[in-house]
């Protein structure tokens, strides 16, 4: 039977896709407030700013393809029975080839209607954006289909079954920051390996974490080395 290998993966996973991270300072989540963008409240606020916020982002993806860290993570199931939780709102892993793929905050290429967050609506790559007036099929306005910052996250619980049990767990490119995602490590068991792929230092409250302190695609081919040579 295949190990199974858990991995947590964040914005910097899709960095080198040139999809902006949250905290590093490159610009875009410098102009604006992440109480403007990604909060129900600035939803209310101003609808227009936050829907057109989106809407470029959602171009942003379309722009883009996945980066040798999301290839490498999909030839990783050859081996391995691999799940995927990220903290990412693209579907670079997706495009990847990855077959388990867990959203904890949303999904960019979703919409979902202000009154209904769990019922969704896929969005076409040639009609992306989503505008004032635009319905669910009962009339409601649609919203994108993202956990924003105070928002319940539901598929926190099938994460943390997946983590539970896993036999090896990974984490790439995120600072760790935002809850209850980081807290995911915390249900690994103790003496199951732990890897954390990450350009700059990230601190973990665990002692038993091998760090690789590389990019996702660096990073990955090292894990890939490191994982099938044991
Ligand atoms: N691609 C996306 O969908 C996207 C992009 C930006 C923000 N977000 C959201 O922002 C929130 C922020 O949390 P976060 O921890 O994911 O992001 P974060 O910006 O807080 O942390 C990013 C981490 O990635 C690391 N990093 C930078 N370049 C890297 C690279 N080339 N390879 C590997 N790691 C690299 C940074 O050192 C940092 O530790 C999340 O909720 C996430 O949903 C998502």
């Amino acid at each position: 039977m295949k190990k199974k290998l858990v991995i947590l993966t964040g914005a910097g996973m899709s960095a080198e896709s040139g999809i902006s991270t949250f905290r590093d300072s490159d610009g875009l989540w410098e102009k604006y407030r992440v109480e403007e963008v990604a909060t129900p409240e600035g939803f209310a606020a101003n609808p227009e700013l936050v829907l057109n916020f989106y809407n470029q982002r959602r171009r942003e993806l379309l722009a883009t393809k996945p980066n040798a860290g999301h290839t490498g993570l999909a030839e990783l199931e050859k081996e391995f029975d691999v799940r995927i939780i990220t903290q990412n709102i693209d579907n670079l892993h997706e495009q990847a080839g990855s077959s388990h793929v867990i959203h904890l905050h949303g999904e960019l290429m979703k919409a979902c209607s202000v009154r209904d967050l769990h019922t969704t609506y896929a969005l076409s790559p040639d009609s992306p954006d989503i505008h004032i007036g635009d319905t669910d099929p009962h009339g409601v306005q649609l919203r994108p289909f993202i956990v924003w910052f105070g928002e319940a996250v539901p598929m926190i619980e099938p994460a943390i079954r997946e983590v539970e049990d896993c036999d090896i767990f990974v984490v790439i490119g995120t600072s760790l920051n935002v809850y209850p995602a980081a807290g995911l490590l915390n249900y690994v068991r103790r003496g199951q390996p732990i890897y954390l792929i990450d350009p700059k230092e990230v601190k973990a409250y665990r002692n038993d974490i091998h760090f690789i302190r590389k990019g996702a695609s660096e990073g990955v081919k090292e894990l890939t080395k490191i994982l099938t040579d044991s």
